[in-house]
């Protein structure tokens, strides 16, 4: 009789039965994609962007289909955490698995008001910060950029929680490592890397941008060795958890982040392609463990072999 193996993994406190959650902005609330399987089977779902009010996002056209890739200006249209709190956790009730929620805020006050609001509901087991969205034209991206004002984000979110906090950084900086210990000493439990990458398309005919915002990000197939280097990198920087995503498609592409040793992947873009994507990839990650007899999944989180012909030492050389 075949075993099964082990697929829990722990992201800073938070125990998930499996290491694949849905990515903010492409899971909606959490209970739009129902009706294509059971939510209860995903590690845990982290639902679209909220801020403390309701916001409309950027105007449209927000979403460019680009080579490999999708470049969205939303812009964190939502309906406000209070809206969230009242209006769809209850039915969220019925999902037998975590719930994080994304918050972000203009400003750092905003965030540690968000952080105690989110502390008086039992149903959200944890919060991702985002201090990393290239849409909107204050705050978002701005407080993940500088490592000082990304420490204080954190800091304020940490001092008025007791769940969980997450943070996730943007790929948009020079040095992403400054970023991550900055927010790991400031209390952060678990990083995610990455989000999106800022881009821009441009309708030839009409010389105008294809988006109504001029740059978005880009996400999807196009990001993933940037995002699997950046997770690499990040991994090497902290001793915190660190949660990978971009351009996850299929179980492969998620074995190569648990490998460099991200202890979870996301699964983005790939929902708006194929809603079952995440599904997929816990069935064929656990058919891969068991025909590799893999008991434990925590057993190929950072098993990157280094060394050997062709291949040089982990810590021969120093990116400059
Ligand atoms: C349509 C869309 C909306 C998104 N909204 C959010 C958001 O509200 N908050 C956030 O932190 N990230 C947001 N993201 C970024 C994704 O969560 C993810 O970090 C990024 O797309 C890279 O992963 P992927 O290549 O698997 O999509 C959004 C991405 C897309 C495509």
């Amino acid at each position: 009789m075949a075993f099964l193996p082990d697929m829990s993994v722990d992201i800073g406190g938070l125990k998930i039965k499996n290491p694949v959650i849905t990515a903010s902005g492409t899971f909606g609330y959490g209970d739009e994609l129902t009706h294509f399987y059971d939510p209860s089977l995903l590690g845990a779902i982290i639902v679209k962007g909220l801020s403390l009010r309701p916001m409309p996002g950027n105007p449209p056209p927000r979403v460019v289909e680009t080579p490999c890739g999708l470049l969205n200006a939303i812009g964190l249209a939502n309906i406000g955490i209070e809206a969230f709190i009242r209006e769809k956790l209850p039915s969220l009730v019925k999902i037998k698995t975590p719930i994080i929620t994304n918050i972000y805020g203009h400003s750092i006050k905003q965030y540690a008001e968000m952080a105690k609001k989110i502390e008086k509901v039992d149903r959200i087991a944890a919060i991702e910060i985002n201090i990393s969205c290239p849409n909107i034209e204050e705050g978002g991206m701005a407080f993940g950029t500088d490592p000082d004002t990304a420490a204080m984000v954190t800091d304020q979110v940490v001092k008025n929680t007791t769940k969980p906090v997450i943070v996730k950084l943007t790929p948009n900086v020079t040095d992403i490592t400054i970023i991550a210990r900055a927010v790991e000493s400031a209390g952060a439990q678990a990083i995610s890397v990455t989000n999106t990458f800022l881009g821009m398309a441009v309708d030839v005919s009409a010389r105008r941008p294809k988006l109504a915002n001029t740059t978005g990000g880009l996400s999807g197939p196009a990001i993933k060795p940037i995002a699997l280097y950046l997770v690499h990198k990040v991994v090497e920087a902290v001793r915190i958890p660190v949660i990978g995503l971009g351009g996850i498609m299929d179980y492969k592409d998620a074995l190569e982040f648990l490998i460099v040793g991200a202890r979870a992947i996301q699964v983005g873009t790939a929902n708006l392609i194929n809603p079952k994507t995440a599904i997929q990839i816990i069935n064929d990650l656990t058919d891969f463990c068991l025909s590799e007899k893999i008991s434990n999944i925590n057993q190929i989180i950072g098993d990157l072999k280094m060394g050997g012909e062709g291949h040089e030492k982990k810590g021969d050389r120093k990116d400059k």
